[in-house]
């Protein structure tokens, strides 16, 4: 099977960090900008969802959510512009119409819904709690008194804080890109981090040293692309979706995806200061 050979480190994720769109425009309004072509926003720290491949020289935003993506603006006749923000900030720019859609292995939850519209659900994925290999963090007991990492705006954030109401003295750490937790464990500045295990495997598998175990969701689950509210798109994009799922085309970038790639250890990435 081709290994893919994913950087997620140095200059490029540096350079991510004070964030604003590639493709160098000012976050585009699409309103009558270009109507052949979809502005999709995601936050590319997540492998194998969407993050920077720089092997072979190039910066490009890769993954299973772009292969989506172009297939769905394929399908409906557009071309696709993929920008990007913060995880924390793809909400907001959703509402402040910046983009037509987002892709971010966002998970639809009723918080969520009050601000933006979803689509059916395309991929599933559980939480897992990741950790030093030997720490033996099997379930959410086991986090009393430990200094868990969980990304900024993510259900993960909000499963471990309502985790911390049940089991005593968890410190909770919350930080920007996925990355910078997993070199925070890697730094032992935090005992461990909520991930889900889609994203996890890859990085568990860069990073011997690191574990991973499931745990029960405190809620929904899974991915699913978000829209303005109020988008037309949403219909249109769930009859691509669901084309995708009886075609077999979903399995089959499920499968290139989440079982070849391989992110490369963060390592390289500059320490996180927070
Ligand atoms: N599924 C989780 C959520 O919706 C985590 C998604 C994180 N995505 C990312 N691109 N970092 O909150």
């Amino acid at each position: 099977m081709k290994r893919r050979k994913v950087l997620l480190g140095g200059l490029g994720f540096a350079s991510l960090l004070t964030t604003v769109a590639c493709g160098g425009g000012q976050s585009a309004n699409n309103q009558g900008a270009d109507s052949k072509t979809l502005t999709m926003l995601t936050s590319p720290d997540y492998p194998p969802y969407g993050f920077y491949e720089t092997s072979g020289g190039g910066r490009k935003i890769v993954g299973f959510d772009i292969d989506i993506a172009n297939y769905i603006a394929k399908e409906l006749g557009y071309q696709l512009r993929v920008q990007e923000s913060d995880f924390n900030g793809l909400i907001p720019a959703l509402q402040a119409n910046r983009a037509d859609f987002v892709m971010a292995g966002m998970t639809p939850t009723d918080e969520r819904k009050k601000n933006v519209d979803f689509s059916n659900i395309y991929f599933q994925a559980q939480n897992t709690i990741v950790a030093l290999k030997g720490s033996n963090l099997v379930k959410a007991e086991n986090l009393a008194g430990k200094r868990v990492g969980v990304q900024l705006g993510s259900i993960q954030e909000g499963d471990l804080k309502k985790i911390a109401e049940k089991v005593q003295g968890i410190q909770v750490k919350t930080l920007n890109r996925v990355p910078e937790i997993i070199q925070e464990i890697k730094a032992k500045r935090i005992d461990a981090a909520i991930i889900e295990d889609t994203v996890v495997r890859g990085f568990t598998q860069a990073n011997p040293d690191l574990e991973y175990n499931v745990i029960p969701s405190e809620g929904p689950s899974g991915s699913a692309i978000a829209f303005p509210k109020g988008s037309q798109r949403v219909a249109q994009f769930n009859q691509v979706l669901d084309k995708m799922k009886a075609s077999g085309e979903l399995d089959r970038l499920a499968k290139q995806w989440f079982s070849a790639s391989v992110p490369a250890s963060p390592a390289a990435s500059p320490s996180p200061t927070k």
